[in-house]
This record gives C-alpha cells, structure tokens and sequence, in this order.
C-alpha cells in the first residue's frame, strides 16, 4: 500500500502487497508501524530485497521473512512490537514443522532505540537494524539465512540514501499518491521526543537525485508526491543559483509534467520561510492542506518543550498563509499532559484552537520516553488528568473537523481516487484538502482525477457524487 495515508502513528499499515505465484520466490511480509517516513522506509527495503529473489506477501503466514518496522514515540507504539513477535513466534514454529525456515527481522525506531533488549528478550529474533541500515538489507538477510543473529545499527543518512536501489516497487504497482523522503532526522531535540535519538541528525537528500526520483514516480503513474522528512521544511540542498530551500524545491518539482499535486509533511513552524509561504500562493500544484503541529498552545509549556517559538509567532505563521491561500486546510499534532501542564496552560492550548479552527488534528496524551529530558521531570500529570483533557481536546477538535468537511457540502471538487472505497462498487480518494471521499464509481477511475459533488459528510470522510472525469484536473 502506497497510498497517501494521513499520519497514523500508532496504526499498522501493510506495505504493497501482491502475492505472488510464481514457484521459487521468496515471500517477504512487512508489517509497517508509525509515521509515514516507515512507510517509505518499507517500500525501500521491499525494493532492497527484490533483487535477493523476494516477493511481497499479503499474510505473515507462510512468509520466508517478516519484517516488523517499528516506531518508538509513544510507549504503546513501541509495546506493538513484543506482542507482535509472541504472534510470529507461533507462526515461525508452525513453518519450522514444514522444514521451512521463516526469518524475523525488526527495523525502525524500536529497534534503534533498544536494540540490544530486544535481542535479549526475543530470542525469536533473526536479525535487527536500525532506520539507517535498511540498504544493508540483502546482506544482512544472508548472514541470516547462515544462522547468524544479525544486529546492525550503523547511522550516516546519506549512505542509506545513496546506496538505496532505484524505486521499482512503482513499476509492479505503480501509486498514484507516492511519498518521496527528502530529508531524515531531527536537530531540534523537543524535549518530549525519541525521533532524533532514533532518526539521527537532520540530513538533507541533493537537489538531483530527489528530481530524479519524481521524475522516475511520475513517470510510472504517480500524480501526486508527498515530501516526507522528520522535519521536512528544514530540507536545503545547493541547486541553481546557490541554496535551495523547500519552496525553491517545490516550484523545480512543479515543473515535472503529469504531477499535478503536490504536499510536504511534517514541517515545523521555525522553519516556515517565506519563499515556502509564498509557494501557497504562486504554485497551483500544491494542495491547500498545512500540517503544522504546534503541540501547546501554553508559551511556558512550549518553552519547556524546546519548541522555540511561542503560541503568537505560530499564529502569525498562520494569518501570512492564510493571506497567500485563504481556503487553506490547517492541521497539527497536539500533546497533553506534559510535565507541569496546568488548567491555565491546557486552557491556552483550547484557545490557540479555537482561534486557528483545524481542519484536521492529532493528539496525544503525553508519553514518558526513556532518555528523553521531560520523562526525568518530577511534575508528571497525573494518567486520569491526561485522559481527560485529551477528550476535552478531541471534543472540540471533532466539532471543528466535522464543521470543515459539512462546509464543502454542495461543492464540487477534483479528487484524486487512489483505491476502493469501504464498501461494493465503491472507491476512495482525497480532496485537495486532503479529506477522504468515497462515491459509487467505476474501479477504472482508480489513478486518477475526476469531479465530485460532496452531498455527505462526517468527521473523518466525505461522500459525493461523480460529475465527470476531469483529466489533469487541480485545485
Ligand atoms: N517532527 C514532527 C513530529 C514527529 S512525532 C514535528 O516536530 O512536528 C509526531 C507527533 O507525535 C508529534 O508531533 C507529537 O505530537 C507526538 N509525540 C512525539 N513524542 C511524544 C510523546 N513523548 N508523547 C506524546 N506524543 C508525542
Ligand atoms: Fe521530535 Fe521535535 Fe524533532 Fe519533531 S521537531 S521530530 S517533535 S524533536
Ligand atoms: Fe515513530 Fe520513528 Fe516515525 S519513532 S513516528 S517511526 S520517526
């Protein structure tokens, strides 16, 4: 699955699947956890082992290698990753029986983050890498397959980058929505959070190789790319002219014919420059949907949260871009309950809402993470006083997201249909606003655009009626 999937965190997500007959190949199972950087991640290490004779499988059973990928920024996200393996334990078993020898592998976060651990605790465990080693995969899976325990956790970015073979899963199952991560790790060091721990330092792709690879998706049917990086609107690379920055990216990847929409995510609100601002306004290939997550609306809780900037520059940040492109979609990832939390500070982050009114949101309550500096604090909030802010939050949240989608009822809009929908004779896709829509249609549309008349709405989807196919068409 390669479709454009909204952050899901602590939502599994399976990677392209499509089993195959072919006697003598190998079945390779990735179960993907975490953000959207995972799910490229999977994709990249799918295409890693196709040439070690490796094809996707939609099921773990029977799978000569499973491949967790896992994400370490909640403690539920990461506690995923010990009750999957008791599952796998008894599949690998059952497969044993057979003479058959099912490998288990663990990548992403968790793995970085705690390695050694889970080593030790999971002697089911063939072989452990962390997110920087995924282009290692061919030879890892080998000394694997010879019986050794293999843990691998080497971290320069670029040589992952460098050494990736070029994107093929797109030529089996080309995706009409694809991700294309342009930069990886964190320098910013929030204080709540694992990612730079276990992402490294903030890297940022070349200017040619990222083109390149558009060129290559758009080539094999993608019409529209997602920008994916831990900090995305920190990328910079030397292009024409001297230093890019992401808004300069954006206008050289516009020019790539047969994209037609463009997104970025996620972006941090200190590295929202003008030149990116503007392109909200100049380039018709980027979606009117913003996921700039604020966290708190509370300056002293964000102060504490090292996010260097207060709740007005934020609401600043906002006012410009919503001169540049008033219809814009505002969306952020917001944290409850962190150390020191008061009903003052939660109230402050309730009015930062009101005042921004989102289209769209996720929030969390807080989460110690080990070797983390908030988990150390003493005023952690107490579990029942997280819980309930979280549903006072999500109320308001909720009502917000539900008036944004009742308010394009009657409109119509170019949607882009990427797969089927819920239910028979149905299929899905997105609004520029990056809201889910589902119509009675023809699975033919399935990769393209065509133009919906929105009658139904709810908080999480839309359901409208097709008008007619509109080729090329945009927001
Ligand atoms: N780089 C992105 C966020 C990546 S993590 C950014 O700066 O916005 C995704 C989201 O998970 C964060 O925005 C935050 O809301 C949430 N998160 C991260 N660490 C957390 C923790 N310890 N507890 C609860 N939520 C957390
Ligand atoms: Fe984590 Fe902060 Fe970096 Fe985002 S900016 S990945 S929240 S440390
Ligand atoms: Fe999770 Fe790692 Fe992404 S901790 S959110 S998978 S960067």
């Amino acid at each position: 699955m390669h479709g454009l999937n909204i952050k899901t965190h602590n939502e599994p997500q399976l990677t392209s699947m499509n089993e195959s007959q072919k006697p003598g190949r190998k079945k390779l199972f990735i179960k993907t956890f975490g953000c959207q950087m995972n799910v490229y991640d999977s994709a990249r290490m799918a295409d890693a082992l196709d040439g070690e004779g490796y094809v996707p499988a939609a099921t773990p059973e029977g799978a000569d290698l499973v491949i967790l990928n896992t994400c370490h920024i909640r403690e539920k996200a990461a506690e995923k990753v010990f009750s999957e393996l008791g599952r796998l334990r008894a599949l690998k078993e059952a497969r044993a029986k057979d003479s058959a020898r099912m490998l288990i592998g663990v990548a992403g976060c968790v793995a970085q983050a705690q390695g050694e651990h889970i080593m030790q605790r999971a002697p089911v465990v063939d072989l452990l890498f962390g997110p920087q080693a995924y282009h290692l995969l061919p030879e890892l899976e080998k000394r694997a397959r010879r019986g050794e325990r293999v843990i691998e956790m080497n971290f320069p970015a670029q040589d992952k980058f460098n050494q990736l073979p070029d994107i093929n899963i797109a030529a089996k199952n080309p995706p009409v929505t694809a991700f294309l991560a342009i930069q990886e790790g964190c320098d910013k060091f929030c204080t709540f959070c694992v990612v730079p721990y276990t992402r490294g330092a903030e890297y940022s792709r070349p200017v040619a190789r990222i083109i390149d690879e558009a060129r290559k998706l758009a080539a094999k049917g993608a019409r529209e790319i997602t920008l994916l990086g831990q900090n995305v609107n920190a990328w910079h690379g030397e292009g024409e002219g001297g230093t890019w920055g992401l808004g300069r990216l954006l206008h050289a990847l516009g020019e790539i014919e047969g994209l037609e929409r463009l997104r970025y995510t996620t972006s941090h609100p200190r590295d929202m420059d003008d030149e990116l601002l503007e392109a909200h306004k100049n380039l018709p290939q980027l979606m009117p949907y913003l996921h700039l997550p604020v966290q708190s609306g509370s300056d002293r809780i964000l102060k504490a949260m090292n996010r260097r900037h207060t709740a007005a520059e934020y609401l600043r940040i906002i006012d410009k871009i919503r001169k540049y492109r008033p219809d814009i979609a505002m969306a952020s990832d917001f944290i409850v309950g962190f150390p020191g939390e008061t009903d003052a500070d939660f109230a402050d982050t309730l009015k930062l809402v009101r005042e921004v009114n989102y289209a769209q949101a996720y929030s969390f309550k807080y989460s110690e993470r080990p070797g983390t500096p908030a988990a150390e604090r003493e005023d952690q909030v107490p579990e029942e006083l997280r819980t309930a802010r979280l549903a006072e939050l999500q109320d308001v949240l909720n009502s917000q997201q539900g008036a944004f989608n009742a308010a394009r009822i009657g409109k119509t809009m170019d949607i882009l249909f990427d797969r089927p929908g819920r239910q028979d004779g149905q299929i899905a896709g997105r609004s520029p606003y990056m809201q889910a829509v589902h119509v009675q249609g023809p699975s033919e549309l399935m990769g393209g655009f065509a133009s919906v008349t929105i009658s139904s709405a709810g908080v999480k989807s839309l359901g409208g009626e097709l008008v007619s196919k509109a080729e090329g068409a945009r927001a």
